[in-house]
This record gives C-alpha cells, sequence and structure tokens, in this order.
C-alpha cells in the first residue's frame, strides 16, 4: 500500500472469494469465513453481503485506533441491533456523556478492592452448585457455569439469592441470548418473534419486581446497602427510573454471566483436553489452597494471587476463545483507519479473536500454550515483545470491560474449588466447536465426567 495514501476497503473476490465459499460451505461457520478473509484478504476487509456489509479491522494497530486514539468518531449504539432494542439505555449501548454518567455510577462496586470482598459469597455459591455433583457421573459445564456464573452475578453484584428464581428465569434469559445472538436480523430488520416478546415480558416482570422489593426493603431499614450492592446504589441514585435501573441490571446480568459462562466452561474443555495442564493446575492447587475439606475456609486474596497457573491457563483460553470475539460500531463521520477509509454509517468490528491468532505475534497461534503467559521463563518474554492491544479479551481504552477484575477473581475461585475437589475427563472433546451466540460458546457443551477426589 503506497504510504499516507487512503485505500478503498479491500475485498475477497476471484480466486479467495472461491476460497472462503468452500470454507464456509465445509463448515458453515460464520468464524471460518472471516478468518478466511483475514488469510485471503489481510488485516482490514470489508464484507460484502446484502445489508450487512461491516468494515472488519484485526490488529494492534487498528485495535489502538479503534479503542483509543479515533474511539470519539464511532458510536456503540446501533438502534436497529436487538441488543440495544433490550438492553435500552444500558451503559453497554450509550454514549457520550450518558454513557460516562453511567459508567461512572457502576464503575465502584466493580473495582477490584471492591469485588476482593465478594470472595467469600462466590466460594459460597461455588460450593453450593458442586455439592450438587457429588454423587459423581456426567455433567455439562456449559449448563453448570450458567448456573454459578449466574449465582455469582446476581448474589455477589446486586444481593440478590438468584437460586430460588434460576429455574424460572432460565429459559426467558436463553431466549433473550438467543434473541441477541448474530441471526436474520443482520439481513432482516423485522419485527422480533412473538417467543422473543414473551421471554421479554416475563424478565421485564422479574426485574420490575425486584427493583420494587428491594426499593421498600431499603424505605423499612431491612436492607442497609453496602460499597458492594449495585442494585441498591442504583436505586438510591436520584437520576434513575425504574426504566433506568432495569436497563443497567439487565445490560450488567447479560454482559456478566454470558462471558464469565464461556470463559469458565473454555477452560474446563481446554484442560479436559490438555492432560498436562490440568495436572499442572492440580499440582498448584494442591499446594496454595491444600486438600479439600467440607467447611474449609474460603481463600484469601494472598492464596489467589499465588495462583499463577490459573492464570496463565485462563488468559491462554480467553486468547483462544474471547468470550466476545468481536467489538461493534459505527462510524459517526468519514474516517480513516490504518490508512482504509471509513465511510460515514460504516458498521466497524475489531476482530479480538482473530488479533488472538496472528501469527506475526503469536507463534504457534492455534496451539494451547499457557507458559506463553508465564513472565517467571527463561525465554524471551513473549508479552514484552507484543505490541499493546494485541491481546485484548477485555477490550481497551475507557470503554474496557467494567467487570475484568470482577471475571478475573470469580475464575480463580471456581476452578480452584472444582479442581480442588473433583477429577475431570473431558468425554465429548471431538465434538466442540465455538459457536458465535451472544458469546463465543462451547457447543453443543462440555460434557465432563466427575469423580470426587479422595
Ligand atoms: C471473562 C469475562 C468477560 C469478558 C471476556 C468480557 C469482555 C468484554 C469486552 C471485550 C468488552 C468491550 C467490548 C467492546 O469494545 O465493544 C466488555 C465491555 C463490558 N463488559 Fe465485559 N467481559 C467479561 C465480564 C464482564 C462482567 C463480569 C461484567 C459485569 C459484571 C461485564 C460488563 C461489561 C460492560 C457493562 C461492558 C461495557 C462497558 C462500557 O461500554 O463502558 N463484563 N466486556
Amino acid at each position: 500500500m503506497t504510504p499516507d495514501a487512503v485505500h478503498p476497503l479491500p475485498t475477497a473476490n476471484g480466486e479467495s472469494g472461491l476460497s472462503i465459499l468452500r470454507g464456509l460451505l465445509a463448515d458453515r461457520s460464520l468464524l471460518t469465513a472471516l478468518t478466511l478473509m483475514n488469510r485471503y484478504v489481510g488485516r482490514a476487509f470489508k464484507i460484502t453481503l446484502p445489508r450487512f456489509q461491516p468494515a472488519v479491522f484485526v490488529g494492534p494497530e487498528s485495535n489502538r485506533q479503534i479503542l483509543v486514539t479515533h474511539r470519539h468518531k464511532f458510536r456503540w449504539r446501533n438502534e436497529t441491533d436487538p441488543v440495544a432494542r433490550l438492553l435500552g439505555h444500558g451503559v453497554l449501548v450509550t454514549d457520550d456523556e450518558e454513557h460516562d454518567r453511567l459508567r461512572a455510577l457502576m464503575d465502584p462496586p466493580l473495582q477490584r478492592r471492591h469485588v476482593l470482598p465478594e470472595i467469600d459469597r462466590m466460594w459460597r455459591y461455588t460450593n453450593d452448585v458442586l455439592d450438587t455433583w457429588e454423587r459423581g457421573g456426567d455433567r455439562d459445564m456449559l449448563v453448570e457455569m450458567r448456573r454459578l456464573a449466574l449465582l455469582n452475578l446476581m448474589g455477589c453484584l446486586f444481593r440478590v439469592e438468584f437460586a430460588a428464581d434460576m429455574d424460572r428465569i432460565w429459559h426467558p434469559l436463553l431466549q433473550l441470548l438467543e434473541y441477541i445472538s448474530p441471526g436474520l436480523w443482520i439481513f432482516w430488520s423485522g419485527m422480533p418473534r412473538p417467543k422473543y416478546r414473551a421471554a421479554r415480558r416475563q424478565m421485564d416482570a422479574y426485574l420490575f419486581d425486584l427493583i420494587r422489593q428491594r426499593r421498600a426493603d431499603l424505605a423499612a431499614g431491612r436492607v442497609t446497602p453496602d460499597e458492594g450492592d449495585l442494585l441498591s446504589q442504583l436505586i438510591l441514585d436520584p437520576g434513575m427510573d425504574d426504566q433506568g435501573i432495569r436497563d443497567q441490571v439487565l445490560t450488567m446480568l447479560i454482559a456478566g454471566h454470558d462471558t464469565s459462562t464461556a470463559q469458565l466452561s473454555w477452560t474446563l474443555y481446554l484442560l479436559g483436553s490438555h492432560p498436562a495442564e490440568l495436572a499442572r493446575v492440580r499440582a498448584e492447587v494442591d499446594a496454595v489452597l491444600g486438600p479439600f475439606q467440607t467447611g474449609d475456609a474460603p481463600p484469601t486474596s494472598e492464596q489467589l494471587n499465588h495462583l499463577h497457573v490459573i492464570d496463565q491457563v485462563v488468559k491462554e483460553t480467553l486468547r483462544l476463545y474471547p468470550p466476545i470475539h468481536v467489538g461493534n460500531r459505527s462510524a459517526r463521520e468519514d474516517l480513516d483507519v490504518c490508512g482504509y477509509r471509513v465511510p460515514k454509517g460504516t458498521r466497524v468490528m475489531y476482530s479480538i479473536y482473530l488479533s488472538h491468532r496472528d501469527k506475526e505475534y503469536w507463534p504457534e497461534p492455534d496451539q494451547f500454550c499457557p507458559a506463553r503467559f508465564d513472565h517467571q521463563r527463561d525465554q524471551a518474554d513473549e508479552e514484552q515483545a507484543r505490541p499493546p492491544l494485541t491481546y485484548v479479551p477485555f477490550g481497551g481504552g475507557p470503554r474496557n470491560c467494567i467487570g475484568a477484575s470482577f471475571a478475573q477473581i470469580e475464575a480463580k475461585i471456581v476452578l480452584g474449588r472444582i479442581i480442588q475437589r473433583f477429577d475431570l475427563e473431558l468425554m465429548n472433546g471431538d465434538k466442540v466447536r465455538p459457536y458465535m451466540g451472544a458469546t463465543l460458546e462451547p457447543r453443543p457443551g462440555v460434557i465432563m465426567r466427575l469423580r470426587k477426589r479422595g
């Protein structure tokens, strides 16, 4: 490309177009199509489907421009996307002052120092779920981790004991996740189907009831809001009405549990398919947390800090299978990104998945190799060599993930406790594929045989 010139975005054509089409037909996965576009066309390309013509960017330099330097030239909110229709004015789908005000309101309870006191609750919820595994047998970790992520999110962020509501909300929640997943709406923005409208009614009834109940509890002095209790803080904020609170609670509920579900279930899948890594994690857990005993105390934050191998395994899992595999924006004005012209109104995507598998920055990018994130090892430190924003599982810049600390602390507690209590055997490893739902999920699920460690 000529230096300093601005070029139109390339697209697949001729031979490359045919190869991509063949690849797409072979496994009918959009992820495969994106991977092939990246391989044949490059780090910037345009998809040309009817009504769906996004500009896709890959790599640290475009990540920097989209997430940091040019971020004001993009909008997060796209009125016609189901995610904006569902979340209303949730922090994830707002812009400018509205976004910044909501973010400032919701950030404090999610800061690390306010999440660390939640260790005890996360430990309790983890034990509650693991107690149901005591008889052993086969379980789907995609389901189990969703149960656990919901208990953690609702209990630790909103002080809502979700176990009683789980069965009632499970089905509408899954329907709403399906509604916001990439699907036909990309090409046709018609009315939501009746099953989604019904799911939304059920979810709204639940959320407005929760708000009403908490408001009454606060007024009667039955609940004293603490620094980690976001629901009470939202209710007490003079700028929020019930609809606004509903939008934030649903945003956190969806963004905060579906990502953790994917993170935890992919980690278990990768450990199940790499027994040597599982053995390393087990040795670390035994050394740091000790052998399992019923009723033993939750780990301290110092103990969590010593779970280095789990940390590497989770980071490598998020590299290979980032739950949010793509960030969506819309260009507010004509601009150029890395020398490519992006006209006003273009849907722009930065691909986290493809950035994490870029051969230039990741040797053997498709291999599961947690030691890439081992800062102690003797070899040249890869992390040092990599430019900033090469690794972006939580996005980057001022609108990075607000729940990153929550998710990282949760992962150590949940995985540490599972491995302390159970031996795991992956039963369907050859069948698992990444599926583009609301997050990148292991489908059809992660079936594991569980045996109590003794
Ligand atoms: C492993 C778990 C998680 C991953 C991989 C993840 C990933 C991400 C990514 C990539 C973004 C930026 C998207 C973009 O640039 O378009 C983001 C934003 C966000 N995340 Fe997370 N997330 C996780 C957990 C959580 C949790 C636990 C919560 C809430 C408790 C949460 C709430 C949010 C919200 C509200 C935003 C929007 C922030 C804003 O626009 O200011 N996430 N997340």
